[in-house]
């Protein structure tokens, strides 16, 4: 496919609805190096990634349903059931994880946006290789127990987790922004009067 309408055609594909196949490894080992070309100020890699794959995916969701049990001692079946689930639906999840640190000349805030970026690759790569993708983050994205179970290191933060399969549904796109409601052209009237 042309680059650009690999661009113009990219759309989700929500998890529930990503099956089989999913990249093999050689696929994997593309999407993940298309990944680690992301702009990075200072060629910090501030970001790595973790694979949750085969039995990984529900393992790691047999650890969060169990954190989600004991925060949540309310819990449903049904809602524990969609926590062993969580990371099993798709064939692969690649959880995205921002390293980013104090530097004295790369903000943070910079940090987080090439791993927000490699993430954004992730899910283009996939697209090029026919696959499906969606980018998700949820509690297990924010809650720090979620982040010590899926093996984060004190510090670091998911930016998301990478579902990559093979769309079950037929693709149906959603309205786009209007350039015109996004787009402005500066002009000197538009700076602040002193
Ligand atoms: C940082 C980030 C987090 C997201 N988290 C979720 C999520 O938890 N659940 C979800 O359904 N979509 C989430 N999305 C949105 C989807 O990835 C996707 O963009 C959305 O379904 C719209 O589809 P589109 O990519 O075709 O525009 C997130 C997107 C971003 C950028």
């Amino acid at each position: 496919m042309d680059a650009l309408e690999l661009l113009k055609t990219r759309r989700s594909i929500v998890s529930e609805f990503l099956g089989p196949p999913g990249p093999d490894a050689t696929q994997l080992a593309e999407i993940l190096t298309a990944a680690v070309r992301v702009p990075d100020h200072g060629k910090l890699a501030p970001w790595r990634f973790i694979v949750f794959q085969g039995e990984a995916r529900e393992q790691a969701g047999e650890a969060l349903a169990a954190l989600f049990a004991a925060k949540n001692p309310d819990a449903t079946e049904k809602q524990l059931a969609d926590e062993r689930i969580r990371l099993a639906k798709a064939p692969v999840v690649v959880g995205v994880v921002s390293t980013a640190a104090p530097h004295p000349k790369i903000p943070e805030f910079e940090q987080l946006l090439s791993a927000a970026n490699a993430a954004m690759l992730m899910v283009l790569a996939a697209h090029a290789l026919g696959f499906a993708a969606h980018w998700v983050t949820g509690w297990i994205a924010y809650d720090a127990d979620a982040g010590r179970v899926l093996g984060l290191k004190p510090g670091e933060r998911f930016v998301g987790f990478v579902h990559i399969g093979t769309s079950t549904v037929p693709a149906v796109d959603r309205p786009r922004p209007s350039l015109d409601d996004v787009v402005t052209y500066w002009q000197p009237r538009d700076k602040p009067a002193d």
